[in-house]
């Protein structure tokens, strides 16, 4: 089965791709088979989110014939993530990728830090749900959650987001300072796509 992945952050393809790859004989971002359109995520919850993204990829490929004919049997996974700060009462959350500027990761670590300023309550996690769903409608989601807080400054140049303002209390150092392995061992969006390895 082909799995079609319904982002275009080249980050969270390559997360996905590491960790579901052993279970689909293909994964391909939904970009790579020249889908390029995004739906708006109007939804209040990581789910509703992850569910919208998923529908609207997989009918993008059920009214596009040509690409349905050529993948065969196939799924789509999308995910929904964000980071939830105890201080902000769970902000951003949803609204994680337009914090400050909508798309610009700089802006928003900024915001945040500025937002934060010298608050002692510095508690945050990363969430993530994953909406795998077939072409056959069939759904099937998990969540994953990453415990940690914001830093006063950032820290290390990995990753993507909020990563290296991010310091990790399962690696007790920040996202942006981790390698690929040491964030996919621990990180939301794993955890999320590890859950769902086990029920399918
Ligand atoms: P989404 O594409 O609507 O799910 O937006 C997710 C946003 O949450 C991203 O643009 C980042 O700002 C943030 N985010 C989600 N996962 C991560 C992560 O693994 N590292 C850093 N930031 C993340």
């Amino acid at each position: 089965m082909v799995l079609i992945i319904a982002t275009h952050n080249k980050n969270k393809v390559n997360e996905i791709k590491a960790i579901l790859g052993g279970k689909f004989d293909k994964i391909v971002s939904a970009d790579e088979i020249g889908l390029t359109a995004q739906a708006e995520e109007t939804g209040t919850t990581f789910y509703q989110n992850a569910l919208i993204k998923a529908s609207d990829l997989l009918s993008q490929i059920k009214n596009n014939p040509e690409i349905s004919k050529e993948i065969g049997d196939y799924a789509v996974l999308s995910d929904d993530s964000g980071i939830c700060v105890n201080a902000l009462f769970g902000a951003p959350g949803v609204n994680s990728n337009r914090f400050f500027i909508k798309g610009d990761d700089k802006a928003n670590r900024i915001h945040m830090l500025e937002v934060l300023k010298d608050n002692v309550n510095r508690k945050a996690h990363f969430e993530s749900c994953v909406v795998l769903l077939y072409s056959d409608g069939k759904i099937t989601s998990q969540i994953g959650i990453t415990e940690g807080e914001i830093l006063q400054e950032e820290k290390g140049s990995g990753g993507f987001g909020y990563d290296c303002i991010f310091y990790s209390y399962d690696i007790n150092k920040s996202f942006g300072e981790a390698t690929a392995q040491e964030k996919n061992a621990v990180s939301h969006r794993a955890r999320a796509l590890n859950n769902l390895l086990k029920i399918i």
